[in-house]
């Protein structure tokens, strides 16, 4: 088979990648709190991903922002009266909902949360909220009080009832309050929400599954202020992270040293060398269901670390440094009995690799899965990607090739985390 593989740099400037929420409609309903300065940002960043947003509002939340602001933002006009006349029917409250993907509440105040869960109606946004076909437009809360409001009883049970009767609960975050307080019940900072709602919108073609990913590169210390690493910007299994959390499973991401912020709702643990990533990875693989290596482990570490800086001889001669091979972490996984199980045989463990060439990609991946062991092998061209965000990828198995054409890492992730999701129930 004659395999051509490149990705062309002209076409990858000039690709336009679909943003998350293309298509997607979502009601944005306004409760009354001074988080309400996020809903404004919110906004925003929901129409920068592609999404339509109508923003309703209660008149306590038009105490803190103005509907001129949120209409600005969001181009249409804003709703605060059940009573409002630009309706040719004079219901808002049942048009409104009707055309969303979601209605999506930021602030939900305590007493906007106790309102739903009683099912009380006396305003358009709770109107809308209780008019809403519950099967077809979902009904996603990011609650925003102080920590005492947060904590009582009331409110918990206010919530866990709510989620009872179908809505998703985003959580709250925890710092300094604008009471002056300091604990939990901040609403979520807006692009937290954002990929909380992204998430949402993700088929949960992974739930019930543990997964666990390497990312990043490895670092492995000379000296205390030296060592040998490599270029992995760690994006690539940050995104995979994210997609599996989004496809609905529990996700630990053992990463290396880098700077990459952690996705939402993913377990991290930190490590530097390939031994720290080794025990890491031990420690969990037990719990997992599948598991994804895209670290980029350094092959050889130096055989003994300096416990000093090492000078510069009077020599004038260059140290000699000895190395010694690193453990391969996704080799000794896939040896384990359970990464040997056939599908459907109960707790199997499925292993994807990685593999980052510089030429000649099929060759070199076919050969990397075999040598590996595992059933699938995922090949890239590392240095096209090595720090980029967009990334073209070659998926190897016993049989099959299959071609994920240049687009986002996260794209790509999501593309990955479905084939994955495929083979575990073929
Ligand atoms: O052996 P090589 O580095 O080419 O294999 C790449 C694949 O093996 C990747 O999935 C990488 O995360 C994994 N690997 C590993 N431990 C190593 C070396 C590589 O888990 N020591």
């Amino acid at each position: 088979m004659v395999f051509v593989w490149q990705i062309d740099k002209k076409c990858s400037d000039t690709l336009q990648f679909m943003a998350d929420l293309t298509g997607k409609h979502i009601v944005l309903g306004l409760s009354g709190g001074i988080a309400c300065y996020k809903a404004a940002e919110l906004c925003r960043a929901l129409i920068k991903e592609g999404a339509t947003v109508q923003v309703v509002m209660s008149e306590a939340a038009a105490q803190f922002i103005t509907p001129v602001t949120m209409q600005a933002l969001s181009g249409r006009p804003v709703f605060t009266s059940q009573w409002d006349e630009r309706q040719d029917n004079n219901m808002a409250h049942i048009n409104l909902g009707r055309e969303a993907d979601a209605i999506v509440i930021a602030p939900a105040s305590a007493d906007f949360i106790a309102k739903l869960l009683h099912g009380r109606a006396d305003d358009l946004l709770s109107l809308m909220c209780l008019a809403r076909p519950i099967d077809k437009v979902p009904l996603l809360i990011a609650p925003a009080m102080n920590r005492e409001m947060w904590a009582h009883p009331a409110t918990q049970r206010n919530l866990a009832q709510l989620q009872a009767d179908g809505a998703t609960l985003l959580g709250v975050g925890s710092g300094f309050q604008a009471c002056g307080e300091t604990g939990d019940g901040r609403m979520l900072e807006p692009q937290e929400l954002l990929q909380d709602v992204v998430a949402f919108f993700q088929p949960k073609v992974l739930a019930g599954q543990f997964v666990l990913v390497t990312a990043g590169p490895t670092y492995e210390a000379l000296d205390p202020v030296r060592g040998i690493t490599n270029l992995s910007s760690g994006k690539m299994g940050f995104a995979i992270a994210r997609a599996a959390h989004e496809a609905g499973a529990q996700v630990t991401l053992v990463a290396g040293p880098v700077s990459q912020p952690t996705p939402r709702g993913v377990q991290r643990i930190d490590v530097r060398s390939a031994q720290e990533m080794q025990a890491a990875v031990m420690l969990r693989i037990g719990a997992a269901s599948v598991f994804v290596a895209t670290a980029a482990v350094a092959d050889w570490r130096p055989a003994e670390a300096a416990e000093h800086k090492i000078k510069k001889a009077s020599s004038g001669l260059p140290p000699f440094i000895s190395l010694t091979e690193n453990p391969d972490i996704l080799g000794a996984v896939a040896q384990l009995p359970r990464a040997q199980l056939k599908v459907g045989e109960k707790g199997r463990l499925f292993c994807v690799g990685f593999a980052a060439e510089s030429q000649d990609l099929l060759h070199n991946t076919s050969a990397k899965r075999e040598r590996k062991g595992v059933p699938l092998l995922v090949g890239n061209i590392g240095p096209a990607t090595f720090g980029q965000d967009d990334n073209a990828l070659l998926l190897v198995d016993a049989n099959n090739v299959r071609e994920l054409a240049h687009n986002t890492k996260l794209a790509l992730a999501r593309q990955l985390v479905a084939d994955i999701a495929r083979r575990l129930h073929a």
